[in-house]
Parts: C-alpha cells; sequence; structure tokens
C-alpha cells in the first residue's frame, strides 16, 4: 500500500476520530484540523498514546480563508493532501417554525460550505498529481428529512450533490469522489438528542442498536484505497436498515 497523506476534518470527533484510527492503521500520514487548541492537544496526546501521530492544523471549516492557510500549513508539515475526509459536522436541531438564521447559517456553514473551503485548496493538487480520493461524510438524514432538522438535512443532501458532480469532473484525473451517509451512531452529536427522542429512534433501527464510529470508519477506508479506483459519485448508505433508499 502506498503511504499518503489523509486530511479528516473534524478528526477530533466520535466518527472522525475512529476514521483518523483506521486510515493510520492502513500506513498513511493522518491529519485534522481544530478550533480548540487546549482540546486538540488533549486529544492529540491521547492518540499518541495508542502509537497515532496526528498532524494537526489549526482552522474552522466554516471560514474560507482560514481554510486555504490551513491547507497550505498542513502540506508544508506533512506534504500534499491525497485523501480528504470531508467530516468535520455540528446540529443545531429545532423545528423549522422556531429556527433562527443564525441557527440555518451555522450548519450550513459547517457542514456544506466546508466542503468548497477544504476541498477547493487540495484539488488542484490532486489533479496535478493525478490521483485523489474524497469522501463526504454525510448522514442518513439527509436522504430521509427530519423533524428538527431542515438546516442539517439540507446541507447533508447538499454534500452528496455536491459528491456527484466533483466525481463527474475529476474522473479522467485519477480522482475518486464519494459519499458515506451514517445513520445514528454513539456518538456525543447523538447522545445529546433527548433520551426518550433518541430511544423512539433506535426503536426503529432493524439491526436493534446505534451503530459504532469503526462501521463508518471501516467504509471510509473501502472508498479511499487504491482498489476502490472505479468507484466515483456513489452514495453508501451505513445505518443498520434504518433507511434503504435505491
Ligand atoms: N414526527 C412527528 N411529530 C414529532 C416528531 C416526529 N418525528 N418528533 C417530535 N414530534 C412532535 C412531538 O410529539 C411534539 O408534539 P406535541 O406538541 O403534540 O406533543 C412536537 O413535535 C414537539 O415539537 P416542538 O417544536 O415543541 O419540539 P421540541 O422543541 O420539543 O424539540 C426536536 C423538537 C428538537 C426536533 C426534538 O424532537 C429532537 O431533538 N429530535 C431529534 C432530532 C434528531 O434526530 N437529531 C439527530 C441528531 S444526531 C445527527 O444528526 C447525526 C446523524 O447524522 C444521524
Amino acid at each position: 500500500m502506498t503511504q499518503r497523506t489523509a486530511l479528516v476534518t473534524g478528526g477530533t470527533g466520535g466518527i472522525g476520530s475512529a476514521i483518523i484510527r483506521y486510515l493510520a492503521r492502513q500506513g498513511h500520514r493522518v491529519a485534522t484540523n481544530y478550533r480548540d487548541a487546549a482540546r486538540a492537544e488533549a486529544w492529540r496526546q491521547a492518540m499518541a498514546a495508542d502509537g497515532i501521530e496526528v498532524c494537526m492544523v489549526q482552522g474552522d471549516v466554516s471560514d474560507p480563508a482560514a481554510c486555504e492557510a490551513m491547507v497550505r500549513a498542513l502540506e508544508a508539515k506533512c506534504g500534499p493532501v491525497d485523501i480528504l475526509v470531508n467530516n468535520a459536522g455540528i446540529t443545531r436541531d429545532t423545528t423549522f417554525h422556531k429556527m433562527s438564521y443564525q441557527q440555518w447559517t451555522e450548519v450550513v456553514n459547517t457542514n456544506l460550505n466546508a466542503c468548497f473551503n477544504v476541498t477547493r485548496p487540495v484539488i488542484e493538487g490532486m489533479r496535478t498529481r493525478k490521483w485523489g480520493r474524497i469522501v463526504q461524510i454525510s448522514s442518513i438524514n439527509g436522504q430521509k428529512g427530519q423533524y428538527g432538522q431542515a438546516n442539517y438535512a439540507a446541507a447533508k443532501a447538499g454534500m452528496h450533490g455536491f459528491t456527484i458532480s466533483l466525481a463527474q469532473e475529476n474522473a479522467r484525473f485519477g480522482i475518486t469522489v464519494n459519499t458515506v451517509s451514517p445513520g445514528y451512531v454513539g456518538t456525543d452529536m447523538v447522545m445529546a438528542v433527548p433520551e426518550e427522542v433518541r430511544e423512539k429512534i433506535v426503536a426503529q433501527i432493524p439491526v436493534g442498536r446505534l451503530g459504532k464510529p469503526e462501521e463508518i470508519a471501516h467504509a471510509v477506508a473501502f472508498f479511499t484505497g487504491d482498489e476502490a479506483s472505479w468507484i466515483t459519485g456513489a452514495n453508501l448508505a451505513i445505518n443498520g436498515g434504518h433507511y434503504m433508499g435505491w
């Protein structure tokens, strides 16, 4: 396997950490961004204690100028980015008739506009080197919608529109672009859903439990491997059977 540099945005979170671990285990150099330096340093040390050295760069994915600087700093430290996982995401759940413009824009900026902000500075290098892997971490709720998530579902659905356009534009350059759409995974984000609401959601999952972050990371590793060079523009649902589109 060729060692490459993989940037996983929001790598310090639940799914992001699992993706970082998986890609590191495959032998890649792994990198992530952070906003809060103290929190990030504690996380970096915990990963290092497990033998995983993560290249850390400061930068808010919702800020285009910061992302440009972040990618350049990362490339100087760890080499060109050949694998990009647009994973950073937030929720601001509330029914639409109560939603503020701020709750709308925070979610769209961090979940969807970040795909522009982070991918734009890496795409030209991938095209020049004629190799790249880009994976969007979307959501089941971008596919089926969700009560209280008009902002999040809109942004997550938009991520796959981004995937299928970028996939077409870059296929001839050895770059594949795919989406992974996780269902409800046992991360802090999902555990923040009120317990009684969460229990009702879990009851709708045919497999009968929340997902594990590693079950999402496994799919990301699949899409980013050399062998996956003919898979582009796909959207892989990993949700315990909670939503079965086709
Ligand atoms: N379908 C129909 N009605 C529903 C409903 C649903 N799915 N969910 C709630 N309601 C109803 C309630 O029964 C209640 O009705 P009554 O007033 O008649 O009792 C009413 O809606 C409550 O509405 P409110 O506007 O007052 O809502 P609230 O302020 O109590 O909270 C909410 C609403 C924030 C949406 C809350 O229900 C919630 O947190 N839902 C979960 C949202 C969710 O799934 N978030 C996922 C976060 S994790 C993630 O996003 C990761 C991922 O990718 C999967």
